[in-house]
């Protein structure tokens, strides 16, 4: 699919922030998914780096099959090849970096606090209230993953959300009461997700575990959680996350890590 011209809004943002990400922009009116796209261009040989931006998404993509709800200029849509992806976490640990940079992002460019949910949601407030999401998905079939390429949706105008999520969904300018700059919100991001992974390339996974610890703080310290396995639903304290990505709960007086699926937190929660 042919790109379409930068935005000028974008433009003069990255020329504020850091004008080489420029270059690596592949800015998109529409797409069904911006993952999907960075995906076809990531099989295609595109390197590190490579950014697909787009305004509206036809079929945005959640984690476990949702959609995310990308109506025109009321989000930033955004998917980023990483190569190579060889950190012993893997994938789980570039989505872990990804969180990172989206809530640091979100907080420098508008002034919101924002806080992580573990894998990767940004919420906001109490009940927790759902502003944003990584979704990391394996280039190809071989493991390890030659490439990951990691989604990043942030709400950034309130719209009228579908029914199932309208109690839980937020959006900056919601939260804020007042405008926020869409195309500098897509420029630090860019900078800041360059940044957590350099910093991650360059030994300092430590850093970025310790900076996801203290963004989602109010959900580790011994909070109470509720996630399912295949023995149906346990409940037990969330006590951290370990190098690997994984979220370590204590139940019944046991460690345990927790790697995939839904973990519910009894009280913030939504
Ligand atoms: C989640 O919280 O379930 C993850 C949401 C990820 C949404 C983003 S929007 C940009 C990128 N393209 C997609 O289709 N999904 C991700």
């Amino acid at each position: 699919m042919l790109a379409d011209a930068l935005p000028q809004d974008l433009r003069e943002a990255l020329d504020a922030v850091r004008p080489s990400l420029a270059a690596r922009i592949r800015f998109f009116a529409e797409v069904d998914s911006t993952n999907d796209e960075a995906l076809r261009l990531a099989e295609a040989g595109a390197g590190d780096g490579t950014a697909v931006v787009a305004d509206l998404q036809r079929a945005g993509r959640g984690r476990r099959g949702r959609s995310w709800f990308s109506p025109p200029g009321a989000g930033v849509y955004l998917s980023v090849v990483v190569r190579p992806c060889d950190w012993p976490g893997g994938l789980a640990l570039v989505t872990l970096g990804a969180g990172v940079a989206a809530a640091r992002a979100v907080t420098a460019a508008s002034g919101l606090p924002v806080e992580l949910k573990w894998p990767n949601d940004l919420v906001v407030g109490r009940p927790w209230r759902k502003l944003g999401g990584v979704l990391s998905e394996a280039v190809g079939s071989r493991a390890p993953a030659e490439a990951v390429v990691v989604g990043i949706g942030i709400n950034l105008r309130p719209v009228a959300y579908p029914p199932e999520i309208a109690d839980r969904a937020t959006s900056i300018e919601g939260e804020l009461g007042r405008p926020a700059d869409r195309a500098m919100l897509t420029a630090v991001l860019l900078a800041e997700l360059d940044r957590v992974l350099s910093k991650m390339r360059g030994d300092e996974t430590a850093w970025m575990c310790d900076e996801w610890r203290r963004l989602a703080r109010s959900g580790l310290g011994r909070a109470p959680v509720r996630w399912q396995d295949r023995g149906g639903w346990r409940t037990g304290a969330a006590v951290d996350i370990d190098e690997d990505g994984a979220l370590v709960v204590e139940s019944a007086g046991r460690r345990e890590r927790i790697i995939s699926g839904e973990v519910l937190w009894d009280r913030v929660d939504a």
